[in-house]
């Protein structure tokens, strides 16, 4: 029987690409999400691309009887990879305790499930715990900074949890990867981002414009000490980030690991400009963009990228797929949501 690795958080955009790349590599995905922010359709989605409906369970992470219940009832779950948690940035300035109280109340009923029996996490962190940071591209051993928004806390916080935890306890082997932007979908275009109302991000306020669901995009800024004015990130394909955790969960398996927590950057390397990420979309799709420059938007650093080396030289791992692709792949998933609503 292959191992069984839960990924909470399962139904939702980074959680189903990984479930993919969890069957193709060989294992058995099974999924625990509460639907909070994500669509149970999903799941037929991921049926049409594996072939068999993932095993799927309903409930809340923060519900501390059910989690401890359902790891108890399978002990055969080898490794977890969570992604479970609130994570609008936005959202988390008006809402801090919800986002508190959700993100670490999940995580540690997770964790405390492990203080007697072997377990391989990998936790889903973030760039955004480096601020804007003093080097690019930023190593994984540039200093945290203090974060902008809780959401960028709770990211903060979770690593010092999982830190301390790994430190007295061996039984945990813990990945934390820090993804840039992720953006994109799967090649299918039967799964991809869902955001709910207005997108926050980036690239599906893009799609959205362009498909005629919004209107005018604004550009935040184009008065930042960078090529064009626009701030600076480093855009990385969803499926190529889904990879990275199967990546880390072979590792753990491997034995290699140095040490039982881990940190790394997941994320091409490579800085892009919101301007041009425009051009890029325009350029690959054939689409004509309607933008407008606005006034910056608070708490966005001017830029931001990645030193991945650390992660080709341990993870094995490296993005192959560039911004056309992400471009691509995110318009085609725009049009069959259009035609195919959840
Ligand atoms: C990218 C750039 C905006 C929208 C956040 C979180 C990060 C992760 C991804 C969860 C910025 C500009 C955006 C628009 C714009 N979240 N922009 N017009 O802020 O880099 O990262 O989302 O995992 O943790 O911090 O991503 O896509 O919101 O913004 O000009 O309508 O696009 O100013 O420069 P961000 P983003």
């Amino acid at each position: 029987m292959a191992n069984k690795i839960l990924v909470t958080g399962g139904t939702g955009f980074i959680g189903s690409h990984t479930v993919v790349e969890l069957h193709h590599a060989g294992y058995t995905p099974v999924i625990v999400d509460n639907l909070s922010n994500s669509s149970i359709k999903i799941l037929d989605q991921l049926e049409k691309i594996i072939g068999y409906k993932p095993e799927f369970h309903e409930f809340d992470l923060c519900d501390e009887a059910k989690t401890k219940a359902f790891l108890a009832e399978n002990p055969d779950i080898t490794g977890i990879i969570h992604f479970a948690a609130y994570k609008a940035v936005g959202e988390s300035v008006q809402k801090p305790l919800d986002y508190y109280k959700n993100n670490f109340v999940s995580l540690i009923n997770l964790l405390d499930a492990y203080r007697d029996k072997a377990i391989n996490f990998v936790f889903s962190s973030s760039c955004t715990v480096y601020g804007q940071p003093d080097v690019l591209p930023v190593t994984e051993a540039a200093p945290v900074k203090k974060a902008e928004s809780p959401y960028g806390n709770t990211k903060q916080v979770a690593e010092e949890i999982l830190k301390d935890t790994a430190s007295v306890n061996k039984n945990y082997n813990i990945v934390a990867l820090r993804y840039f932007n992720p953006v994109g979908a799967h090649e299918s275009a039967l799964i991809g981002e869902l955001p709910i109302g207005v997108p926050q991000n980036l690239v599906p306020f893009i799609t959205q414009s362009a498909i005629g669901k919004r209107g005018k995009i604004t550009v935040f800024g184009n008065d930042y000490n960078t090529v064009d004015g626009s701030c600076i990130r480093d855009y990385i394909h969803v499926v190529d980030l889904a990879k990275a955790h199967v990546a880390a969960i072979q590792r753990m398996e491997s034995g290699k690991s140095a040490d039982n927590y881990e940190v790394y950057n997941i994320g091409t390397g490579k800085g892009t400009s919101v301007l041009e990420i425009i051009h890029a979309f325009e350029k690959s799709t054939g689409e004509k963009l309607d933008y407008q420059i606005g006034p910056r938007r608070e708490g966005d650093v001017e830029q931001v990228y990645g030193d991945v080396t650390k992660s080709t030289q341990e993870l094995g791992w490296k993005a192959d797929l560039g911004i056309e692709e992400m471009m691509k792949s995110a318009w085609e998933w725009e049009k069959y949501i259009k035609n195919n609503p959840f």
